[in-house]
């Protein structure tokens, strides 16, 4: 099973990668991001009609920069949970009918799996076991990963996901969808210590994450502004939460690492493209002597190639097995 064809429309991106093993052969990305931007975030219903006009032109290219046929592809893996649902059904139903068009098993992959086996891909493949953060749009969680077809949850946000917090941060600052982009670019010319956001949650000493308290924070702290102030101190505000965001990930890491022997972290999910995370994580990491893995930014991001990656180490259903398939949203 060497050569998989993967699918990937859990949100906005519209995605299909080739795999040969742990090398991507391909790996496109149809952003949605311009589409929803105007809405100020993801509109399902126009996220699963976008998925419907770009899913087919997005696997023929997937499939020609790979200079692969579809004969030649051993399976399909697709994105099965969790996600949006409409979006999710386009997915699983254009590799059902794929699959059953030409008799090829079909793999279903959980989409925070997917983020973790990035670290798994070529160059540089990171082996279990290993800790790994994964923050997206959608989900924080620190996971232990021991084998390469599972991890266990250490510890999860119990509100808004990072990504999110970062997202409602720059609607609240105006600076545009998607948020954790807009809010690094405006933080470069900003002092993270000009506003004193709080950094971790009230209550709890647990490697569970909240940043719901920290939005609060934000809302305080430009009520206090007039517009023009506002205006005149977004970068202040910007790297300020950030800096929160970020500080709050680096100290549950920090706490994990301290309960465990782990060799190595990983970092995944569209957060993990953050410049400030990558720099912490990296001096976090050198202090304790230990690995640390960053994928691409492309492999960070939602792609349809770490969805290949994790489908090597999952269960493949064969003809028609697959036929009553369904998605779940979580
Ligand atoms: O993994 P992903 O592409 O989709 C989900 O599964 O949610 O993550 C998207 C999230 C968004 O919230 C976006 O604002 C955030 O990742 N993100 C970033 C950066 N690039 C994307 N956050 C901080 N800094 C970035 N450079
Ligand atoms: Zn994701």
């Amino acid at each position: 099973m060497s050569r998989i064809l993967a699918i990937e429309t859990s949100c906005d991106d519209t995605c299909a990668a080739v795999l040969d093993g742990p090398t991507v052969l391909s790996n496109v990305i149809s952003s949605q991001a311009e589409l929803h931007a105007r809405f100020g975030g993801v509109v399902p219903e126009v996220a699963s009609r976008r998925h419907l006009e770009l899913i087919n032109p997005v696997i023929e290219t997937a499939l020609g920069e790979a200079g692969s046929t579809l004969e030649e592809i051993d399976a399909i893996a697709v994105t099965v949970k969790p996600g949006l649902i409409g979006a999710l059904l386009v997915g699983v139903n254009t590799a059902k009918s794929l699959a059953a068009a030409t008799g090829k098993p079909l793999i279903p992959v959980d989409h925070l799996q997917g983020h973790v086996a990035a670290a798994f891909l070529e160059p540089d493949p990171l082996e279990p076991p290993f800790l790994a953060l994964v923050a997206s749009g959608g989900h924080t969680l620190l996971a232990e990963v021991e084998d390469h077809g599972s991890f266990r949850i250490a510890g999860q946000t119990l509100d808004d996901a990072a990504g999110e917090a970062l997202d409602k941060a720059a609607r609240l600052l105006g600076l545009g969808y998607p948020g954790g982009p807009a809010i690094q670019r405006e933080a470069e010319g900003g002092d993270p210590d000009a506003f004193s956001l709080p950094i971790a949650m009230s209550h709890g000493e647990g490697l569970d994450f909240s940043f719901s308290g920290l939005k609060t924070a934000l809302v305080y702290a430009v009520d206090k502004l007039d517009p023009a102030e506002v205006e005149a101190r977004r970068a202040d505000l910007a790297a300020s939460f950030q800096s929160a965001v970020v500080g709050q990930l680096i100290a549950k890491v920090r706490k994990a690492l301290d309960a465990g022997e782990w060799q190595a972290l990983a970092l995944g999910g569209g957060v993990a493209a953050n410049a400030l995370l990558r720099e912490r994580a990296a001096a976090l990491c050198e202090e304790r002597g230990i690995r640390l893995k960053l994928v691409e930014l492309r492999l960070c991001t939602d792609n349809a190639a770490m969805i290949g990656s994790a489908a090597r180490y999952a269960d493949a259903i064969s003809y028609p097995g697959y036929l009553d398939l369904d998605a779940a949203p979580r």
